[in-house]
């Protein structure tokens, strides 16, 4: 949905980058200078000549109105499908989009990807060929004129998101990238103090730089970029390049790998990474990892320097379908787990669903539960499809999984944008959770968290029917669709009474009762209060509890 737009000075090669783009996805390519010298039948130049510059930005501008209003736009974004072929490929002159009018028109139309490329580069490149139609430069010093215009434009060209540096790619390596783009989706996430972006698309890891960027981050930023070593020998060369070529300063904090360091002194060798690295109240931190690193390197940017800015990129599919949104950070204490945090919410999150190919399989796992949980909170469509099992491929690093993200994804950042303190409606995220967290404890933590959460979810919707509050298939078909992803949907043999017990201790230290999230239906949950004791033991010990 939606046309690609390529805009950007003249020499960067938005044309032939264009019609690369448009030939590979099967659309239709429109280059803005040739139809505007078509239809007046006159070169550029004459028109210039003969009526004016304002007369030819007036036919710009026209055509711009034009070629916006060839997209219907109907949603947003079409989940299902992604962006598909309908819009076309657009190549703009050089200066159609300096004019915020036109600007903000081609931005509503669908993805507008500015072209740059190296200044000196650049007037090597539109001075060498004088004889190229580009009537601005007809100048008695044309090299000095290509400077002043690109000092000029700078700022209209920054104002666009999407920006590629073409200095050291081909035409091919630039279509491919704009390719990234176009595939990507973006959901806007509003909070009382004001909104950010979240970007998910395949191949977006090397694009993280001039994201910041367009997020506001300024030239010459400190990033402070958090990982583990599992995560940095696989992703963080291609991530601080990407923030290098974007005049980024990048610096890398190490934490270590997994839940037992979510911890206040992993929270403190980051405030001494930091400080070491030079990072001061302008810089930026980034977490680049699973839901451990999201939590750790948000409550250090929440609290170095009473806060600084903060992005996410997560790599685990539990920490892009949740963990990454929502602004909840903190760490574990000794006595239990997330007691100490802060809400911080990040100025952009950037999720590569292509990184998943090197996630182990249980990991997986757990992140397609919680996926799962999406569906029947808030989305039965995603449900059916995850019902249907994982395919032939079974993956979600291609396109439908890519797809599957953004759905679950939509209904978490529904939930919080709703109850952005958790005071209310958020606990709906807790499906599943309530017993999920007791067996847990029980197993010692040697329970996988998604595991844990399809028992519990289960267990939910069994309480849900015994209360009879819930139409008759849900239960079932919440198992089968568990089974399908290879998840778990009996209960270890754990004592019934010590599950109890568990989940009562979990509420007494919270300071709150016993909350259920109980499933009516596919995509319809009610928070319950008081489930009878005697309900919930005879559910368990259908389920597998001793
Ligand atoms: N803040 C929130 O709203 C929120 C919500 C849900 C969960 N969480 C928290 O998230 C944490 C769990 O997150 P998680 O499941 O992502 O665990 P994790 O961060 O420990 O990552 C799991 C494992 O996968 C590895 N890994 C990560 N990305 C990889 C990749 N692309 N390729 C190969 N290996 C990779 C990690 O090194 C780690 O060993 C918990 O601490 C939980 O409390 C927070
Ligand atoms: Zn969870």
């Amino acid at each position: 949905m939606g046309h690609i737009v390529l805009t950007g000075f003249m020499g960067t090669g938005k044309t032939t980058v264009g019609g690369e783009v448009a030939r590979r996805l099967g659309r239709q390519f429109v280059d803005m200078d040739a139809v505007i010298e078509t239809r007046a039948g006159k070169p550029i130049r004459s028109i210039f000549d003969q009526h004016g510059e304002t007369t030819f930005r007036r036919m710009e501008a026209a055509l711009c109105q034009e070629l916006a209003q060839q997209v219907t736009h109907t949603e947003p974004l079409d989940l299902a499908h992604g962006r598909k072929t309908e819009g076309m490929v657009i190549a703009t002159g050089g200066g159609s989009l300096v004019d915020p009018a036109n600007r903000a028109l081609m931005m509503r139309s669908g993805i507008v990807v500015c072209l740059n490329c190296d200044a000196g580069e650049i007037l090597q490149r539109v001075t060498r060929d004088r004889e190229q139609n580009r009537p601005l430069l007809n100048v008695a010093d044309p090299h000095a004129e290509a400077g002043r215009l690109l000092e000029a434009r700078r700022k209209a060209y920054a104002a666009i998101p999407w920006q590629i540096d073409t200095t050291a790619l081909s035409i091919e390596e630039v279509a491919e990238r704009v390719i990234e783009i176009a595939g990507a989706f973006t959901f806007p996430v509003r909070y009382s103090g004001g909104q950010y972006d979240i970007h998910l698309g395949n191949g977006l890891l090397s694009h993280i730089g001039s994201s910041l960027r367009a997020a506001g981050i300024p030239g010459g930023a400190q990033i402070a970029v958090v990982s583990n070593p599992t995560v940095a020998a696989l992703y963080r060369e291609e991530v601080e390049s990407s923030l290098r070529e974007a005049q980024l300063e990048p610096f890398a904090c190490s934490i270590p790998d997994g839940e037992q360091h979510k911890t206040l002194a992993t929270v403190a060798s980051l405030y001494e990474q930091f400080l070491l690295g030079g990072l001061d109240r302008s810089g930026t931190v980034l977490s680049l990892g699973g839901g451990v690193t999201g939590d750790v390197a948000g409550f250090a940017a929440a609290t170095f320097m009473r806060g600084v800015r903060f992005v996410q990129m997560p790599t685990t599919l539990l920490a892009m379908v949740d963990a990454s949104v929502g602004g909840k950070t903190g760490v574990d204490l000794p006595q239990g787990k997330n007691l100490a945090g802060a809400f911080k919410q990040p100025e952009l999150v950037m999720i590569d669903p292509s990184v998943l190919a090197t996630l182990p399989v249980e990991e997986m796992r757990s992140g397609v539960a919680e996926v799962i949980k999406h569906g029947i909170i808030g989305d039965p469509t995603l449900f059916v499809e995850l019902e249907a099992g994982a395919g032939a491929t079974g993956t979600w690093w291609d396109e439908r999984g890519a797809a599957r993200i953004a759905r679950a994804l939509r209904v978490k950042i529904n939930v919080v944008e709703e109850d952005p303190f958790e005071q209310g409606w958020r606990a709906v995220l807790n499906l599943g959770h309530t017993v999920g967290h007791a067996l847990e404890r029980l197993s010692a933590f040697t329970m996988r968290h998604g595991s844990a959460v399809a028992i519990g979810m289960i267990a939910a919707a069994r309480i849900a029917e015994a209360l009879g509050q819930a139409e008759p298939t849900v239960a079932q078909r919440i198992k089968e669709a568990l089974t399908t992803w290879n998840l778990p949907v009996r209960c270890p043999p754990f004592d019934a009474e010590a599950i109890w017990a568990a989940m009562a201790h979990d509420k007494k230290r919270r300071g709150r009762s016993l909350r259920w999230v109980l499933p009516r239906a596919i995509g319809e949950v009610e928070i319950v209060e008081d489930v009878p004791q005697d309900v919930v033991l005879s559910v368990l010990q259908d389920l597998g509890a001793s």
